[in-house]
């Protein structure tokens, strides 16, 4: 697996990653996926190592994922969510936090609402933490699994790397941490990332802050597009009607298989998840196993999520 570079104690974002550190992520899980594939799904690389996952928000696919990630290398692993913490009984996050620590882990992964609370978090802990979700700022290990899909179809694209590939990230990027980490990444690795969507639903200065083109149409964003990355209407964290109605939202924005025609042939679909049907992505285009690569993304995740525990521990280069 080689000992690339790989000197972070924490995984906060993909703001300040370097192209190398971000390669040495999608090596480690292109390697270690082979563990999930086997009949016994157990290596014994991070035994003794202690991982805590503390979710303060719901999740499927990063709470499980980072869970069998951890089992799977047979560390001990202790998952813990806000409604079944002290910190119902009105103890602080700091004081949680603190406590945890008494227990010597190596790795507390962290969901929260709030942006930016991973990174004041980061500051009181000796253990690594990773970020699995903060606000609408950052899900760093979601970018790198999409990454890494997205690096499994470049031959299909006839491409041997991301420079000049064209990511249209499509709806609700406002409120999405995903399409932050993304754009992040893929303009560190040479990509070209296109935010399309209603002008309420884009960051303000996005050009500026992550590099992107912006759309207002899907025909006219999509044309050249490789990928199409559909998000989900962070309905969560709107507290005012960003939509008209959901009719109306799938009618000028969702993606159905008459506008997928408007990308580069052979263009492939991702969504992180959850999908919502008939919102965001038609059920013809999201079951489509030609063209939407959406569980294989779930699938990288768990390898994608064992390679970022392999390197906080410092396995193959680490600290
Ligand atoms: N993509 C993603 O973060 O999904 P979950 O909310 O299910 O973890």
């Amino acid at each position: 697996m080689g000992t690339p570079l790989w000197n972070r104690k924490h995984l906060l974002g993909m703001a300040d990653m370097s192209r190398e550190e971000i390669q040495s992520i999608l090596d480690a899980a292109a390697s270690l996926r082979e563990v999930n594939r086997r009949e016994i799904k157990k290596v014994p690389t991070l035994r003794g190592k202690t991982i805590i996952n503390l979710f303060f928000e719901n999740s499927t696919r990063t709470r499980t994922s980072f869970e069998l990630a951890g089992k799977r290398m047979s560390a001990d692993v202790i998952n813990m969510s806000a409604a079944s913490s002290s910190v119902k009984k009105g103890e602080t996050l700091i004081d949680t936090l603190a406590t945890l620590q008494a227990m010597n882990p190596d790795v507390v992964v962290i969901r929260h609402p709030d942006s930016g609370a991973q990174e004041l978090l980061a500051r009181h802990l000796d253990a690594s933490l990773v970020n699995a979700g903060d606000g609408r700022h950052e899900h760093p290990t979601q970018a790198l699994l999409d990454l890494l899909t997205i690096h499994d179809h470049l031959p299909l694209l006839e491409r041997d790397s991301f420079e000049g590939l064209v990511v249209a990230v499509c709806g609700d990027s406002l409120h999405s941490r995903v399409a932050r980490s993304i754009a992040l990444a893929l303009r560190t690795m040479g990509g070209e990332v296109r935010f399309i969507g209603p002008p309420g639903l884009i960051p303000p200065k996005a050009e500026e802050a992550f590099g992107t083109r912006v759309f207002h149409s899907m025909e006219e964003g999509l044309k050249g597009a490789h990928v199409v990355m559909m998000l989900r209407l962070q309905l969560e964290r709107m507290n005012v009607g960003f939509i008209p109605s959901v009719r109306e939202y799938f009618a000028f924005w969702g993606l159905t298989r008459a506008r997928l025609a408007c990308a580069e042939p052979g263009a492939f679909v991702m969504h992180p998840g959850p999908i919502n049907r008939g919102v965001e992505i038609s059920s013809e285009v999201a079951d489509d196993k030609e063209r939407s690569v959406i569980l294989e993304q779930v699938a990288n995740g768990l390898a994608v999520r064992m390679a970022v525990l392999y390197r906080l521990c410092g396995m193959g280069g680490g600290r």
